[in-house]
């Protein structure tokens, strides 16, 4: 029996094989020829192609704010990210398989994963809330007991929960992610230098200058066309040039995070506070946020080690002891 843990996260599908670990991350895209399912590229090939391809190629995102809004090319390019990772359809039907879905995830969204798993010939599928996975990601001691508070910051959505191994006690998906800061950017460049620049400079500029403090002020050069004259320039954007829209997102994510903890029984919230915040997903590397978002709730927040990986190797660690899945894996 093989074991597989299986995150198709809107930015990036990550996928984790008991007994070899993490053995795939990629970018959830395909590049297929305009207005036909002819697939030219997948996953790293296919973000290569964003914004260089001429009208004859289409970027496609079938998981799009967590939801699978395309079902078919879900399944084209799970397979193909399945079969990269060393697990050919024949292995896939011997194969019981955990998969990463939404706090509260609705049934309309498990049959879409369910269906996946049949389309791509998994011989078993379960499926686990993200802030279970993260936090087992994070190795966290769950008990009944003990509640504990995660947010977890994808590309296309934000998680928020505390819970125990009882169960969610407050928690929300939201459809929010580290993609909103990168179109906010593509907003304030537009603005501020009369330049538009694309989808891949705009994540550049947040990885690398983007930052919650203040005192910070690195720059990094990007190419993009002048939107009076139509011609080509680069400019170099500071953190300060794009420090607001990066506020407004951090302001939106701990908006909802008190939300939740407001939410929360006294002896729960007593607990949570102790705790504190457990902060994981590849949103939550934007720099300062951690701090950012201790200093605005009063509350600890720790960053996950790895904070990109912590859902897939929460999920690896559910699909390899069945006691912990038996508890977490949702009835469906
Ligand atoms: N160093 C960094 N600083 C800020 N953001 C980063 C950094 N590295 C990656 N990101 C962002 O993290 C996001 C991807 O994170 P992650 O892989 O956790 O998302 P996902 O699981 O694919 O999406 P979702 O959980 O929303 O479905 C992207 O928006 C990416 O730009
Ligand atoms: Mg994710």
């Amino acid at each position: 029996m093989i074991k597989l843990a299986i995150d198709l996260g809107s930015s990036v599908t990550k996928i984790f094989r008991i007994g070899s670990g993490v053995v795939l991350a990629e970018p959830s895209c395909v590049a297929v020829a305009s207005g036909t399912a002819n697939v030219k590229a997948i996953g790293e090939e296919a973000k290569r192609l964003i914004g260089k391809t001429a009208e004859y190629t289409t970027i496609v995102f079938p998981v799009f704010e967590a939801d699978i809004v395309n079902e078919e090319m879900a399944a084209i390019m799970l397979s193909y990210f399945l079969n990269k990772a060393g697990v050919t359809p024949k292995l896939a039907r011997r194969a019981e398989a955990v998969f990463a879905v939404p706090c509260g995830a609705q049934d309309e969204l498990l049959d879409k994963y369910y269906r996946l798993g049949e389309k791509c010939s998994l011989g078993s599928v379960h499926f686990v809330e993200v802030p279970f996975l993260s936090a087992l990601g994070q190795n966290m001691m769950l008990s009944e007991t003990n509640p504990v508070f995660v947010v977890d910051i994808g590309g296309g959505s934000t998680n928020i929960a505390a819970f125990s191994l009882d169960g969610i006690i407050a928690g929300i998906g939201l459809n929010i992610g580290g993609g909103n800061i990168d179109s906010g950017i593509i907003d304030c460049v537009a603005e501020k230098f009369n330049l538009k620049i694309g989808l891949q400079t705009s994540e550049k500029l947040k990885t690398t200058v983007g930052s919650l403090y203040t005192s910070d002020n690195e720059t990094f050069v990007v190419n993009g066309r002048d939107i009076s004259t139509g011609r080509p320039r680069s400019v170099a954007v500071s953190s300060p040039d794009i420090y607001d829209c990066v506020k407004v997102f951090a302001d939106k994510i701990i908006e909802y995070t008190s939300m939740i903890l407001a939410k929360l029984p006294a002896e729960v919230s007593a607990s949570v506070w102790r705790g504190g915040i457990f902060l994981s997903g590849g949103g939550g590397k934007l720099i300062g946020l951690d701090d950012y978002m201790a200093r605005a709730l009063q509350m600890d927040v720790t960053l996950a080690d790895e904070p990109q990986m912590a859902v897939i190797l929460g999920g690896g660690r559910t699909v390899g002891n069945d006691d912990i899945l038996e508890t977490v894996r949702i009835d469906y």
